[in-house]
């Protein structure tokens, strides 16, 4: 039952605030600020690497858990697409854990890569939506996400929730190995604990994201940029758009831009660059000059402090409230859904069935 809605990927979208809480809940005690006890069969403190592997935007959940089990945790995570993780033949040491993220669990690369790392005798964690589902069967332990049944064949309210469960692991992981103190820990929660309330304030840009995608939709090509965990965030702005609307999208870590890209800017191609005012957020301007000197248009989704600080002319502007930085990802995330549905809806595009796509990839 779509509700109110059109599709279900614009309900899905919608429910977001209140599955991010419930998945949050699941992971973190919002009163004492701590991250609740786990049944794991590794200890975060012992590991020395953590491989993950998952497909589409999944695999890109995981890419922006890379970046903060590294960060917080100081835990190395090799990462990978699962169709090349199981025929990559990598080696894992004993101190070594796997963790697959996959909504269905029941995508036959993803499911092939945990058979892999259960040959090779290494502990399995598994990030799924579907309770009782193969992957969750055939793990170690199974971390739920509480997104609800996802109707949409684009991946929107679990892609967050396997944002939310990253992330709190992450803190898990380094409360566990001590690189992060009680208070700092405390502080990361809270942090990511303000994620549902600010996706509700960011829900609330509909009507203007609404405008943005009624101009985008004219163009054939599109770029998206950004740094840091905003750089897996325009892969899957140009995933999300590319699937739904049929417009060309790729999607590229800003300072790649001059190795190449930048050979397309012209006026035809805009360019999403996703650039929060954080530690990076001048690099990312420079990087906007640059599709500026050439003509390009761009479209910044920033927040309060970043659109005052760039001094930069834009085709759109989308201005987010100011977020905590662990919160980031996931609060981000919800611009560029509503961007690449709003796109495909003046399309006229199937949105919740896609041509050409299953919600459920069984077949390799
Ligand atoms: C994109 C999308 C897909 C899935 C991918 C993995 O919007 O939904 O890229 O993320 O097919 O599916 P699961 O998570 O079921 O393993």
């Amino acid at each position: 039952d779509k509700g109110n809605h059109r599709h279900f990927m614009e309900k899905e979208i919608h429910e977001q605030p209140e599955v991010i809480s419930h998945t949050l809940a699941h992971y973190v005690d919002f009163t004492t600020g701590r991250t609740k006890p786990l049944e794991l069969p590794f200890d975060f403190a012992k590991l020395d690497r953590i491989a993950i592997s998952a497909c589409g935007t999944a695999y890109l959940s995981g890419l922006i858990g890379k970046y903060w089990f590294e960060r917080y945790a100081r835990l190395p995570v090799d990462i990978d697409i699962a169709s090349e993780f199981r025929y990559r033949e990598m080696p894992l040491s004993k101190k070594s854990a796997a963790l697959f993220i996959s909504q269905s669990g029941e995508t036959a690369d993803t499911l092939a890569s945990l058979r892999y790392c259960k040959g090779e005798g290494v502990p399995i964690g598994a990030v799924v939506n579907v309770r009782g589902s193969t992957i969750a069967r055939e793990s170690d332990v199974t971390l739920p996400t509480l997104a609800g049944p996802e109707i949409g064949v684009a991946s929107t309210k679990a892609f967050t929730c396997q944002l939310s469960v990253m992330a709190a692991l992450a803190i898990h992981a380094a409360a566990a190995r001590g690189t992060v103190t009680e208070e700092e820990e405390r502080k990361l929660v809270k942090d990511l604990a303000e994620a549902p309330r600010l996706a509700n304030q960011v829900l609330r840009l509909d009507r203007q994201i609404e405008k943005v995608a009624r101009e985008l939709a004219h163009y054939k090509h599109v770029l998206y940029l950004g740094r840091d965990t905003n750089y897996p965030l325009a892969l899957e702005g140009a995933l999300k758009l590319k699937e739904i609307s049929y417009i060309h999208a790729e999607g590229y870590a800003a300072g790649e831009l001059k190795h190449g890209p930048i050979a397309l800017i012209d006026e035809n191609m805009p360019v999403i660059v996703i650039a929060p005012h954080d530690r990076i957020f001048e690099k990312t301007v420079s990087n906007m000059q640059e599709v500026a000197a050439r003509g390009g248009k761009i479209i910044l989704i920033t927040d309060e402090k970043g659109a005052e600080k760039s001094t930069i002319d834009t085709m759109d502007t989308i201005v987010l409230p100011q977020v905590p930085e662990i919160a980031a990802p996931i609060l981000y995330a919800l611009p560029i859904q509503m961007l690449a549905y709003y796109t495909a809806v003046f399309m006229g595009t199937d949105v919740d069935q896609p041509r050409n796509l299953a919600k459920s990839v069984t077949v390799e």
